[in-house]
């Protein structure tokens, strides 16, 4: 039997007095059953599991009635609960449908795992046994097991800082498998990258009071301890060192902007940069957004904290790669400092812009940003992430996000990491550069109607240089007012998982 009691990710977090609380559920794997007070088995369409067999022996068949009962076919998102279920010493039984095994990938897995994990919620229990061996011919054991936990603990985070009642206390789930270390082993490098997906969630749920450039910087400083260099700017700096774009942004707010950046450097390759929007609030400035969405607006650096936990993610595995993480930090506020519409600025890149709506202020912060990253760190690639606009989400809705490059093997390979963690892709046009002309700079901040995904992004793109880059608009996807798929209600962490699992396909050899 194997059993090990502290996980490496969560000793090394605890060692470092890192969000411990986060790391919701205790797992452990082990090829042996112990006595539980909740037990799961899985079926995949028609294929009924070995231990679902045994344990419909052990019941005198009480289980497959029940399930007959239930009209259970074993497809994917089918759950069904047996309580006291007869001759098998537990509280309950919790029978889970996978669907066709052949269509079955580590996503999926994650959202069965989710499911588990809400059907779990309110259940008193605390013990819950998991068998997983012989439930699919197409995912292997180990990474059934692995995503499985991996699913159920991002399900189980909640941000409950402002809540009197806090979460349930911690589930302690046995993972019975056929290779434990190998799960393991497997859970280690995922468990790196919730605590990464948390560290996003935090951010992006907290108050805006609370979350503001200073704040976010000293969030970043954390990193410091898991071997991150990390460097901020204030806003002299920044002006300095020419970057108006992001400096007007962040005039109207009493703390001013800052350039935050935090570079996990764990092999010697050319770097990778991301480059986050990092807006801690979003009132839209004297272009003052109306109705009740503008409370949203706290999650408009949800951009930056991806790409923060990601390099935490990255730091934590102690991944053999390169990733800058370089984020423009302002809040956009109305004040008598405040930048006007008509109001020309001048960006670090040399190009003048025309603030036509202080609404669009993402992408003056990223210009800066942008620029930054290239100039200072001639990264092979940049991607950058942003709550960038509201067309987007008009154009693909909130169970996508919205990818624009020139680059088509970035593209296959990033939509394809979506798929993989199910936070999916679409590719909008980059395209509709006209659209930006100024009559007074070399282009306005405000594309002329229509397309206004795509002229947000080419607005970036006159930021990029030759740099290779990808740039993904992920409005609508950074915030969850329903509970939904991997996340309760808050803050998403949207982008971390994805990024991670790009940056881990294509960058280690
Ligand atoms: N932060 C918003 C985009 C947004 C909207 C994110 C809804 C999440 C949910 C962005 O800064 C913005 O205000 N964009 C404007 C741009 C417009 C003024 C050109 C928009 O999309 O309306
Ligand atoms: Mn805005
Ligand atoms: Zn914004």
């Amino acid at each position: 039997m194997f059993i090990k009691k502290s996980l490496t990710v969560a000793a090394t977090l605890a060692a470092f007095g890192l969000s411990q609380s986060a790391l919701a559920e205790k797992f452990d794997f082990s090829s042996s059953a112990k006595k539980a007070d909740s037990v799961v088995v899985f079926q995949a369409g028609d294929e009924i599991s070995p231990d679902l067999k045994r344990l419909d022996k052990q019941s005198q068949s009480q289980i497959s009635a029940a399930l007959k009962a239930a009209d259970f076919s074993g497809k994917s998102k089918e759950i069904v609960e047996l309580l006291a279920p007869a001759g098998l010493n537990a509280q309950r039984l919790i029978v889970v449908g996978l669907g066709e095994d052949a269509k079955l990938n580590a996503g999926d897995v994650n959202l069965v795992g989710a499911n588990i994990s809400a059907k779990l919620k309110s259940v008193k229990a605390s013990d819950v046994q998991v068998f997983t061996q012989g439930v699919s011919d197409n995912v292997s054991n180990a990474s059934f097991a692995a995503q499985l936990a991996h699913g159920i603990n991002l399900r189980a985070y909640k941000f409950d800082k402002y809540l009197s009642k806090k979460r349930p206390s911690e589930k302690n789930y046995r993972m019975v498998v056929s290779q434990p270390n190998k799960a393991e082993s497997r859970y280690e490098k995922l468990e790196a990258i919730e605590a990464g997906v948390f560290l996003a969630r935090d951010l992006t749920s907290e108050v805006p009071t609370e979350m503001n450039p200073a704040h976010f910087a000293k969030a970043a400083k954390e990193l410091k301890k898991l071997g991150v260099d990390v460097k901020v700017l204030t806003p002299k700096q920044i002006k300095k060192m020419g970057m108006g774009a992001l400096h007007a942004v962040g005039r109207g707010s009493s703390e001013g902007s800052r350039l935050v950046v935090a570079h996990w450097k764990g092999s010697d390759d050319v770097p990778i940069a991301l480059v986050g929007k990092g807006i801690t609030f979003d009132s839209g400035g004297y272009n003052v957004k109306t109705g009740s969405s503008i409370a949203n607006m706290k999650s408009d650096m949800a951009g930056a904290a991806a790409v923060l936990g990601t390099v935490k993610a990255m730091a934590l595995q102690k991944a053999p790669v390169n990733v800058v993480a370089v984020m423009g930090m302002a809040a956009n506020m109305v004040s008598k400092t405040s930048v006007a519409p008509g109001d020309v600025v001048m960006t670090a890149e040399g190009k003048s812009v025309e603030i036509l709506n202080t609404d669009a202020e993402g992408r003056l912060v990223l210009a800066d940003s942008l620029w930054y990253a290239r100039k200072h760190y001639s990264p092979q690639v940049m991607i950058d992430v942003a709550t960038l606009t509201g067309s987007k989400i008009r154009a693909v809705g909130n169970r996508y996000s919205a990818i624009f490059s020139d680059d088509d093997t970035l593209v296959t390979q990033l939509t394809a990491s979506g798929k993989n963690v199910e936070e999916k892709l679409w590719r909008l046009p980059l395209a509709y550069g006209d659209m930006l002309k100024s009559p007074i700079a070399d282009m306005t901040n405000l594309g002329s109607g229509g397309p206004g995904a795509s002229t947000a992004a080419m607005f970036l793109k006159a930021f990029t240089g030759d740099t290779k880059w990808a740039h993904l608009d992920i409005a609508g996807n950074a915030l969850t007012k329903s509970d939904k798929g991997v996340a309760q209600s808050g803050g998403t962490g949207h982008g971390v998982r994805l990024l991670s699992d790009w940056i881990l396909t294509t960058q280690v050899k």
